[in-house]
């Protein structure tokens, strides 16, 4: 079935959607801020709005991806959104949606907040997954059209939650990003080929550790810190070698040093025997 959907900020993410809106044949209408993006989305059969209001009258569905929240509400002011639903894709924080969907209820349009967990590349593709949150109703009455680009996963009705596990996600990824940056950083101060070391031991010890993360976030849940495998001190002790390790390599082991920190800290404070996961005690 073919919808009418518009589109707001045509940037490298903004045009990856209308992309694959056009592509499964719906009515896209595009607008952005300065002239020269869209073309060949419009050469690709989109209709190009001159200003955000003629944008948002043109669809039911309004889908919004710009550099920030900030943005997003100076596009808004006096526009008449009742009868449309807002979608946000832009990144942006808790507190923002909230603001976001008070401003959109109080024009009389209905809000859904989203956490794009994707790269331009994957929209429209398998494994491209978008996390929504605020008005049920606008979510199940668009769900198939969102499903086009991207798997739509709808995470609460409080428009917070979606950039909230969005940026837990992300958070993820950078610890993650970090502790490969430090570990190949180590490996090449003795020039061992890194990619190999990195494909062949590496990422399938990450894969394994992963595969642990459900099981500390469970004990972390019920607030059981005991430990069976590594207690803080002993992992006080190993992340203090590493760290002399990373200085007698001639390798700055600035990112790891948040961790050694907390671990010291946490021991400091008389719970050496209990598990990594009692860590999260020290960021409460
Ligand atoms: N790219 C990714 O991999 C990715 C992944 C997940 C989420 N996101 C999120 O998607 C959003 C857009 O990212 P992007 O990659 O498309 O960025 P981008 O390529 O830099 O495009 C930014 C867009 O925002 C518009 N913009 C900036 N300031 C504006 C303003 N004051 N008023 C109106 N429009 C304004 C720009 O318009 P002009 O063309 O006029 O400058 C452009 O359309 C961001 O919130 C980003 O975090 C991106």
């Amino acid at each position: 079935m073919s919808n009418s959907i518009s589109i707001l900020g045509l940037g490298l993410m903004g045009q990856a959607l209308a992309g694959s809106l056009l592509d499964a044949g719906h009515q896209v209408t595009v607008w952005n801020r300065s002239a020269g993006k869209g073309d060949d989305l419009v050469a690709r059969g989109a209709t190009r709005a001159a200003t955000v209001a003629e944008a948002v009258a043109a669809s039911p569905l309004v889908i919004v991806c710009v550099l920030d929240y900030a943005a997003v509400r100076a596009l808004l002011t006096d526009v008449p959104l009742t009868g449309r639903v807002l979608v946000n894709l832009t990144n942006g924080r808790p507190s923002e949606a909230r603001e976001t969907a008070e401003l959109v209820a109080g024009r009389g349009g209905d809000y859904l907040d989203g956490g794009i967990m994707a790269v331009p590349q994957m929209i429209g593709h398998p494994g491209a997954l978008i996390l929504y949150s605020g008005s049920q109703t606008a979510f199940d009455g668009h769900r198939d059209t969102l499903a086009t680009m991207a798997e739509p996963r709808f995470v609460g009705a409080d428009p917070g939650l979606a950039p909230l596990l969005d940026l837990a996600m992300l958070t993820g990824m950078y610890g993650q990003i970090a502790g490969v940056l430090e570990a190949v950083a180590l490996v090449a101060s003795e020039k061992v080929p890194v990619a190999e070391f990195t494909s062949t031991l590496l990422v399938p010890w990450l894969n394994a550790m992963a595969s642990t993360m459900p099981q500390l976030a469970e004990e972390i849940a019920a607030g059981d810190y005991s430990t069976d495998v590594s207690n803080l001190e002993i992992n006080r002790v190993g992340v203090a070698n590493l760290v002399l390790a990373f200085e007698e390599q001639g390798v700055k082991p600035d990112l790891l040093l948040p961790m050694k920190a907390i671990i010291d800290q946490r021991v400091a404070r008389g719970h050496g025997a209990e598990g990594l996961q009692s860590l999260i005690e020290e960021l409460r």
